[in-house]
């Protein structure tokens, strides 16, 4: 495998990308509610990968890791190897201080790159998973033929959003709509943007016809076998 793996040293502070985590402040504000408000979501969705995709020994990539807390959680209920890839430097540095404070520095590696073009060999990733980053995505078909290009023969994908379960995701929509009503607006209208109509009309242009979409309390995703 050839992964473009990031070390501290490695990540400019402030990046200038075309991805919208690329400033430095609204990064770190997006990872101080992950950090806290959305934290007990991520071992529950681990959970629910692990156990739906039954792939826990060998290779995965968390596409769109964000600050890594999914990535981390996989680790900790898995012997996975995870790559955690993310088009923003500024995101994968403070990924990387979590991966440091977790001590899981053998187990999850940040990877600097664009799931529409996956710096991965063809067949060599067991499980790909990824919450909450298919709505930044340009082109879904594309990144969809990227992942299904990366999975080893039997591998198996986990795409999509949600929080947990209906208790967290009350509880977090209770803790954020104190806010304002940005965040209930956002999942709203990127969850009629991602429609299952949509997907499936994406998976069928990726060419891709082994799948499932699960909708149910625990959020909205789509599982590719290959
Ligand atoms: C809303 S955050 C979700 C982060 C994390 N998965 C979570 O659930 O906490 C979306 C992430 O996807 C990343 N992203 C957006 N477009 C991407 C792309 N084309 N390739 C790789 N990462 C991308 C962003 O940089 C951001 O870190």
């Amino acid at each position: 495998m050839h992964t473009q793996e990031v070390t501290n040293s490695d990540i400019p502070v402030i990046q200038k990308s075309g991805n919208h985590f690329s400033n430095e402040q609204e990064t770190r504000g997006f990872d101080m509610i992950a950090s806290t408000i959305f934290s007990p979501i991520y071992p529950v969705i681990a959970g629910q990968i692990l156990e739906r995709t039954e792939k826990r020994t060998g290779v995965a990539l968390d596409a769109g890791t964000g600050p890594a807390h999914l990535s981390v959680a996989v680790a900790k209920q898995s012997e996975l190897k995870v790559f955690a890839l993310d088009s923003s430097p500024t995101m994968l540095k403070i990924a990387w201080e979590h991966i440091v404070t977790e001590d899981l520095v053998q187990r999850v590696v940040p990877v600097l790159g664009d799931v529409h073009s996956i710096p991965c060999e063809d067949g060599t990733i067991d499980l790909v998973f990824s919450r909450g980053s298919w709505f930044f995505w340009e082109e879904l078909y594309q990144a969809f033929q990227e992942i299904y290009r990366v999975l080893t023969p039997g591998g198996i994908a986990y795409i999509g959003g949600g929080f947990g379960n209906q208790k967290l995701k009350a509880e977090i929509f209770h803790k954020m709509n104190d806010k304002g009503p940005e965040f209930e607006n956002g999942v709203k209208e990127r969850l009629a943007r991602n429609s299952p109509e949509r997907i499936r009309t994406e998976l069928d242009k990726a060419g891709i016809r082994s799948y499932d979409l699960i909708q149910d309390e625990s959020g909205f995703w789509a599982v590719m076998k290959k």
